[in-house]
């Protein structure tokens, strides 16, 4: 059987400690990818290290949310870093998200929808009158018809993601037991959101933050 994927989000525009999460992750059981946001990447050096990475799997989580032509040229100006993975928000609507599969080529492009941070009020505050439940199954909807190669959704949304979605399905909003929130309103556990039918899932502050090895060490304990 394919192992469970785990992106760890490197986020921190520090290179040193990218170094050291690459490092200390590297040689586990588990199958990692690591996951660059905007922090890193555009951070003085991120690019660069990211350019020389070799043999891993990489997600450049640009979160594109732009015209259809903005979107696709700038999937063209990265399109030197190799990614495997690429995210863009599926509220860039289906013109953008097309025009971005068109040259996204081997990278597959992950839609983004409603993010992990918000919840139904924060939503209202937005202006959107509909609930999560209802723009989830639209996006899902709409990322089929893009043919997208995989969404982002939080973990309470894996179930209705399935009915529309067919490929990959990747959550972030992921804590080991006993970790705090934070700024995450939708979360639960590793296992969890693989039981629910994620293909893969994003971790970042659990897994980083405080001592790697004995995160990890949780990780494998909450697999189980
Ligand atoms: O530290 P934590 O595990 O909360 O980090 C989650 C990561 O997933 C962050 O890098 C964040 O940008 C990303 N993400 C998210 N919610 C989404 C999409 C991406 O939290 N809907």
């Amino acid at each position: 059987m394919k192992k469970q994927l785990i992106f760890i989000a490197c986020d921190t525009p520090n290179r040193k400690k990218v170094k050291e999460i690459i490092q200390k992750t590297q040689n586990s059981n588990l199958n990692f990818g690591y996951k660059f946001g905007l922090e890193f990447l555009n951070s003085k050096n991120g690019r660069k290290f990211v350019a020389n990475l070799k043999n891993i799997i990489t997600f450049g989580d640009y979160k594109l949310a732009d015209i259809p032509n903005t979107c696709a040229s700038t999937i063209k100006a990265v399109k030197d870093l190799k990614f495997n993975y690429l995210t863009i928000h599926i509220s860039s609507g289906i013109e953008a998200m097309k025009a971005a599969k068109k040259v996204s080529g081997k990278t597959k492009l992950i839609g983004v929808s409603i993010l992990t941070s918000l919840n139904n009020k924060s939503l209202k505050e937005i202006g959107f009158d509909k609930n999560i439940k209802k723009i989830i199954t639209n996006q899902a909807k709409l990322a089929a018809k893009a043919k997208l190669d995989a969404i982002v959704c939080s973990p309470h949304e894996i179930k209705i993601v399935k009915k529309f979605f067919k490929k990959e399905i990747i959550t972030p909003g992921i804590r080991l037991h006993g970790d705090l929130k934070g700024d995450q309103k939708r979360v639960t556990t590793p296992k969890q959101a693989f039981k629910d039918g994620a293909t893969a899932i994003v971790i970042g502050r659990s897994l980083v933050k405080g001592n790697i090895k004995k995160n990890i060490q949780k990780l494998v304990k909450d697999l189980k």
